[in-house]
C-alpha cells in the first residue's frame, strides 16, 4: 500500500466532501477488517463492477470539476458467491513521472502549462496536458481499457494494474485523441468509437470488429472542434451532437478561458450511416448534453434517448458551480426522410449518467436507468445524485428509489441476468456514498426498484464520486 503527502483541497469545491480523493490503494476480502455484505448476491454473477474518476495524486495548483484529477479504477469482484475489492490508480505516463518526482508536474485544464524541464528530463510526455485515463473503463476485445476524453486508451490487467497505452495496434496515431465513450453493438459485437483532434479534421468515426480490429475510419467534414463527448449507436447510424460549446486550448495557455459557448447558435445532431456513407445533419435549438441513454432506429426514424441541458456545465472558475443547472432525461426523433427533428422530456427528474441493458446497445428497448436526485435544495457545488431512477421509455412512466438525503449514487449499470433476455430480469448496481452507511454497491432489481437493493457490498474505505462504471462480465482476479 503507498502512502501519500496531504492534500490541501480547501480552495476547491469539487474535492470537498465525496468529491475528495482517497490517497490510498486498498484491497479487501470479505470478512473481518474487509469487505461486508447485506443481503443476497445474486448466485449468477460472475464478473467485475469497476468504475473510473477523477483522484488526484499530489497537490494541485488548479482544479477544474469535471476536466481534471487522475484516474483511478474501483473495482468489485464477483466469484464462486465471494466478493473482493480494489482501487489503483492508472499508472500513466504523466502519473508516473509524478510519482517519481512526488509532486504535480502538469497543469488544469483552467491553467494549461508546459511541463518544466525536470519534468521532460525524468521522461514526461512534453504535452501540455495529461492524459489523465479518469473518464471510463470498458472491456472489449479481451482488452480492458481505462479511457479519456481525447488521448489514448490504457491498457489494465484485471487485477488493475496498468500494462500500458494501446493504439489499436497502430491504428489510432499521435494526436488522434480517442473518446472516452464507446458503445458496444448489440447486434454485432462491434465497438463504435471516435477520435478527435486539434487540427483538421477534427472528428473521425471509427469502428472496430468484436476482436478490437479497426474495419472502418471515417473523418466527418466540421467546421470546427466542438465539445463531444458522446456518440450513441442508432440501427445502422452513429448519432453524435454537435453543441455550440468549444475549447481554445491557446486562451487556455495563456491565463484565458478555454471554453467557449455560442448559446445562441443552435446544437447540430450528425447521423452517420455505419457503412461509412455520407453523414446527415440536424438542427434543433441550442441545447447540451453530456450523455445518451441509447437509441434505435425504426424504418426512417432514429430514436435518440439523452439527458438534456439547457447550457454546458463547466467554466474555468473551480467555483462556478454550474453542476446545479437542470438536466433532464429526453427522447429525441429524427427523421432521415424529412430532416424533421421532435424532442420530448420524459420526465421532471434531475437526473445524468444515463443507461440500458448494453444487450440492447443500438436496439429497441423499454427502460432507461440514471442516478437521480429528487432533493429541492442542495449544498455544495454539485447538486447530488440522492437515487436512481428507471424509465418505461415507451411511455415515460419512472420508478424512484432514494437512497437518503446526503447520498452520493453514481451511474447506476444494468447487469444481465445471464440466465434471462428480459431487460427487466437483470440487475442494477450502482457505487453509492452514504453519509452514515459508508461506500458501498448497490445491487437491485432492474424490474423492480421499488423494493430497494437486494444486496449491498460495504467497503471499508471511501468510494469518491466518480464518473462512469461497466460490468465485466466474467472477468475475475
Ligand atoms: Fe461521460
Amino acid at each position: 500500500m503507498t502512502t501519500r503527502p496531504e492534500i490541501d483541497v480547501s480552495k476547491y469545491p469539487y474535492l470537498q466532501n465525496n468529491y475528495a480523493p482517497v490517497l490510498e490503494e486498498y484491497s479487501f476480502d470479505e470478512g473481518e477488517g474487509g469487505l461486508r455484505v447485506e443481503g443476497e448476491i445474486p448466485e449468477a454473477l460472475v464478473g467485475a463492477f469497476m468504475r473510473n474518476g477523477p483522484n488526484i495524486a499530489w497537490q494541485p495548483n488548479h482544479y477544474v470539476y469535471p476536466a481534471d484529477g487522475d484516474g483511478m479504477v474501483h473495482a468489485v469482484y464477483f466469484k464462486d458467491g465471494r466478493v473482493h475489492y480494489r482501487n489503483r490508480w492508472v499508472r500513466t505516463e504523466g502519473f508516473k513521472v509524478e510519482e517519481k518526482l512526488g509532486r504535480s508536474c502538469y497543469g488544469s485544464v483552467g491553467k494549461i502549462y508546459m511541463p518544466d524541464e525536470e519534468t521532460l528530463a525524468a521522461g514526461g510526455p512534453p504535452s501540455p496536458l495529461k492524459n489523465l485515463a479518469n473518464t471510463n473503463i470498458v472491456y472489449h476485445g479481451d482488452k480492458l481499457m481505462a479511457l479519456w476524453e481525447v488521448g489514448n486508451a490504457y491498457e489494465l490487467n484485471s487485477d488493475l494494474s496498468t500494462v500500458g497505452e494501446w493504439d489499436y495496434d497502430g491504428a489510432i496515431k499521435p494526436g488522434d485523441g480517442l473518446t472516452a465513450h464507446p458503445k458496444i453493438c448489440g447486434r454485432t459485437g462491434q465497438l463504435v468509437t471516435c477520435t478527435q483532434r486539434w487540427d483538421a479534421p477534427f472528428y473521425t468515426l471509427r469502428i472496430m470488429d468484436k476482436s478490437g480490429k479497426q474495419i472502418l475510419e471515417k473523418p466527418i467534414d466540421m467546421p470546427d472542434r466542438a465539445v463531444m463527448h458522446d456518440l450513441q449507436i442508432c440501427g445502422d447510424y452513429v448519432v453524435i451532437f454537435y453543441p455550440p460549446a468549444f475549447t481554445n486550448l491557446e486562451a487556455g495557455m495563456t491565463g484565458g478561458d478555454p471554453f467557449i459557448w455560442n448559446g445562441d447558435d443552435n446544437t447540430r445532431i450528425c447521423a452517420i450511416p455505419r457503412d461509412g456513407g455520407e453523414p446527415i445533419w440536424f438542427e434543433k435549438s441550442t441545447f447540451f448534453s453530456w450523455h445518451f441513454t441509447n437509441g434505435f432506429q425504426s424504418g426512417d426514424k432514429l430514436y435518440v434517448d439523452y439527458v438534456w441541458m439547457a447550457t454546458p456545465p463547466f467554466g474555468l472558475d473551480p467555483n462556478s458551480g454550474r453542476e446545479s443547472q437542470l438536466r433532464n432525461m429526453h427522447r429525441m426523433t429524427l427523421n432521415l426522410k424529412t430532416g424533421e427533428v421532435t424532442d420530448e422530456k420524459l420526465g421532471p427528474t434531475y437526473c445524468e449518467f444515463g443507461r440500458a441493458d448494453d444487450r440492447l446497445c443500438g436496439l429497441q428497448y423499454q427502460y432507461g436507468f440514471a442516478a437521480a436526485s429528487d432533493a429541492e435544495s442542495f449544498e455544495g457545488p454539485n447538486h447530488g445524485y440522492n437515487g436512481v431512477i428507471r424509465y418505461n421509455m415507451d411511455n415515460g412512466d419512472s420508478q424512484f428509489w432514494d437512497y437518503g438525503e446526503g447520498t452520493s449514487a453514481g451511474e447506476p449499470v444494468h447487469v444481465p441476468n445471464p440466465n434471462s433476455e428480459k431487460e427487466e430480469d437483470g440487475f442494477l448496481m450502482a457505487y453509492v456514498t452514504h453519509p452514515e452507511e459508508g461506500s458501498f454497491i448497490s445491487i437491485m432489481s432492474a424490474g423492480d426498484l421499488q423494493r430497494g437493493p437486494l444486496a449491498k457490498v460495504f467497503i471499508p474505505s471511501r468510494v469518491p464520486n466518480g464518473f462512469h462504471a461497466n460490468w465485466m462480465q466474467g472477468l475475475t482476479l
